[in-house]
């Protein structure tokens, strides 16, 4: 038994990074942009900023998205025009991303200050800097001479995730943090000084995280492409790696910064929770 492509070659790769940039865009991008449409406006309760920017954002989203997979495919058997294509349409990308960056920052006007008592609120804002920072980063790499240094080195782990650390669970955390107590019943969360630190934990965790991948992947790209007077490589794939291991060791720390942020979190809605049940045995709500 053996499988063969319907699309073959530089074809199929171009069908699979269709898919593959969409589903940056559509798994990681619009979904936490309808969380953020909803929940920062509640959070800030404040109405969104402008609601026709939200239509041409999502339009806008939906139709240059598509075209950017190529960026995924940098100096390979890809016909050149489409690479440029593809390069193009990513820088383009940037403006309907800022235009919606802009739409969930400017909703915080007149409501700034609540950032000082309110760590849930700070979750949704912080994410959409990150949001802003992840979609400005992406166009820049799929510039074919920036790519060129970053394709392949840990500098596309640190931008995976700016976006995934810092967009889209930063937003869902919360999101889930506005929610949970009403879901529940409650007023507010068990305790918000948690949230507070959880906040901390998060964004320091995923601040050594790309830091981190920055650093090592401008190191990896540098000294891969690093050649003696005589054309040889100056530099062993090894020698690479073993430079790497500090930016592991960050990475790693920024991990368990994380790791500690989601069981204090596990720790704040249990409590949550419970609290509900004790009293709601001692003083019934009215329905
Ligand atoms: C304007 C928006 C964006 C553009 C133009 C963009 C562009 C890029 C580029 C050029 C690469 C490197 C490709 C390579 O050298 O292999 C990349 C990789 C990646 N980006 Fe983005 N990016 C954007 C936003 C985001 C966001 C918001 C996320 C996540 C929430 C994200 C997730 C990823 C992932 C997962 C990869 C790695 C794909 C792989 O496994 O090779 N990107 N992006
Ligand atoms: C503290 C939490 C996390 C840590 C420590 C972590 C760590 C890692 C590591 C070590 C890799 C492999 C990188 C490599 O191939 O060199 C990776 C890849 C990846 N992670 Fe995470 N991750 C975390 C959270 C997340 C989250 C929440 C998401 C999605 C929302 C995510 C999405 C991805 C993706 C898409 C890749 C593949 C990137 C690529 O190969 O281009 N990660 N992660």
């Amino acid at each position: 038994m053996y499988s063969t492509s319907i699309y073959a070659g530089a074809v199929d790769a171009m069908v699979q990074w269709w898919y593959g940039h969409n589903a940056v865009g559509f798994f990681l991008t619009a979904g936490f942009l309808g969380m953020m449409y909803y929940f920062v406006p509640k959070q800030a309760e404040r109405p969104i900023y402008s609601y026709r920017l939200s239509i041409v954002h999502f339009w806008a989203l939906i139709m240059i998205y598509m075209w950017a997979g190529p960026h995924h495919l940098h100096y390979t058997a890809l016909p050149n025009w489409a690479q440029s294509l593809g390069m193009i349409m990513s820088i383009i990308l940037l403006a309907p991303s800022w235009g919606g960056m802009i739409n969930g920052m400017m909703t915080l006007s007149g409501a700034w200050h609540k950032l000082r008592t309110d760590p849930t609120l700070r979750f949704l804002v912080v994410a959409l800097s990150f949001y802003g920072m992840s979609t400005f980063e992406g166009p820049m790499m799929a510039i074919k001479t920036v790519n060129a240094l970053s394709h392949y080195t840990d500098w596309t782990i640190g931008h995976v995730h700016s976006g995934a650390l810092g967009w889209v669970a930063m937003i869902t955390i919360g999101s889930m943090y506005h929610l949970i107590p009403r879901v529940f019943g409650r007023t507010e969360m068990y305790s918000v000084n948690l949230i507070a630190v959880h906040f901390w934990l998060a964004t320091i965790g995923t601040v050594l995280y790309i830091a981190s991948m920055w650093v090592n992947g401008i190191l990896q790209g540098l000294m891969w492409r690093a050649i003696n007077p005589d054309g040889t490589l100056m530099y062993t794939f090894v020698e690479a790696v073993e430079a790497s291991a500090p930016g592991y060791f960050v990475r790693l720390i920024g991990g368990l910064f994380w790791v500690t942020g989601m069981l204090i979190m596990a720790f704040n809605v249990y409590m949550t929770v419970k609290r509900r049940e004790a009293i709601s045995h001692s003083a019934p709500q009215a329905a």
